[in-house]
């Protein structure tokens, strides 16, 4: 499957036939967020030597106020998945509602829907930690032909064809998964084409690393608290090593990497969690699980919940199977 010096766009051809659909039109989906999150890496990249930091003068839909980059971000995810005749709608985490996309031969034959985090841990834009995209792609439930719905959103993440992430980071990586395992690219900035460095990526089974904001730690359920001095306890392999960045994508990252925990739970400050189903939870979920790994709220399978809102929040626990898995028997202890 994976060949030296392959890059996406070579990958994406040469994989396109193991694809449950296999028209090629989720080949030219992919390669058009590849090319978006180009752009979106050039301009992060330069974020501190023009006006692209601070923030924009708005708030989006669930009270966060939009950075400039999240506001660019958002437009070039747009304009690229708009212009190409694949996508019927786009949902965005910068949108208040969902966009519907008529198809220039007006029959509306576009099949897939697409639900987006423009930029993923934009407060930590203006002190140069790195940041991401997060998207996730399904086929659309309506008929072809039809206006694009909302019930073409909320699915459960377990109808997924395909999800991903860039992370712009000291490099910048695109990890993506179409149900067939999880492949990582890394961008030569110089070419401007992502080669494969990271094939068949894989969640070590157990790991050391747990990540959470523990600055929220007084307002976390028992089984949470009891869970965290459980990774603290010196005994065994503990204590495990505490690492939170505050970019979803990164701590993802680095966790799928080298093994560990990711959890945002509920608080009294974000009774329903602060993480968003739809655009940062269920792709990460979908990642994880080909990869290996595990993704809950504390005692359901993330993809198997079904959403009812657009923004809705859910708590998130995410990673090396054994540990998710560990943090789940805490929750039930406790309920
Ligand atoms: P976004 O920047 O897309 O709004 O996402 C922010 C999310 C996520 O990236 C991160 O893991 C989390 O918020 C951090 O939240 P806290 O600052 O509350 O820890
Ligand atoms: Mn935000
Ligand atoms: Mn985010
Ligand atoms: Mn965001």
């Amino acid at each position: 499957m994976s060949k030296p010096n392959q890059t996406l766009g070579e990958f994406i051809i040469e994989n396109q036939t193991a694809f449950k659909y296999t028209s090629g039109e989720l080949s030219r989906l992919l390669n058009s967020i590849r090319l978006a999150a180009k752009v979106v890496n050039h301009e992060v990249n330069k974020a501190g030597l023009v006006d692209i930091i601070g923030n924009a003068g708005d708030t989006n839909i669930q009270g966060e106020d939009q950075q400039k980059l999240d506001v660019y971000a958002n437009d070039k995810f747009i304009q690229t998945l708009t212009k190409r005749n694949i996508v019927c709608g786009i949902a965005s985490e910068e949108e208040d509602d969902f966009i519907a996309i008529n198809s220039q031969d007006e029959n509306n034959q576009n099949k897939y829907v697409v639900l987006i985090d423009p930029l993923d841990g934009s407060s930590n834009i203006d002190v140069n930690v790195s940041v991401g995209t997060i998207f996730s792609i399904y086929r659309r439930v309506t008929p072809l032909g039809t206006p694009v719905t909302l019930e073409d959103f909320l699915q459960k993440g377990s109808a997924q064809v395909a999800a991903g992430y860039v992370v712009y980071g000291t490099s910048t990586m695109l990890v993506y998964t179409t149900g067939y395992g999880v492949n990582g690219f890394t961008l030569n900035p110089a070419i401007g084409s992502y080669y494969l460095s990271h094939p068949n990526m894989q969640f070590p089974e157990d790991g050391n690393i747990y990540s959470v904001n523990e600055g929220n730690y007084s307002d976390f359920p028992v089984g949470i608290k009891k869970y965290i001095k459980y990774c603290q306890q010196d005994e065994d392999e503990r204590p495990y090593t505490s690492r939170y960045i505050g970019s979803l994508v990164s701590d993802f990252h680095r966790n799928m990497i080298k093994g560990g925990i990711y959890m945002y739970p509920k608080s009294t400050k974000n009774p329903k969690g602060k993480l968003r189903l739809l655009y940062e939870c269920n792709p990460m979920a979908f990642i994880a699980e080909q990869a290996n790994g595990k993704a809950s709220d504390g005692f359901t399978r993330i993809m198997d919940i079904q959403p009812t809102e657009l923004h809705e929040r859910v708590p998130f626990i995410c990673g090396s199977k054994n540990m998710v898995e560990k943090a789940e028997e805490f929750m039930r202890n406790e309920q």
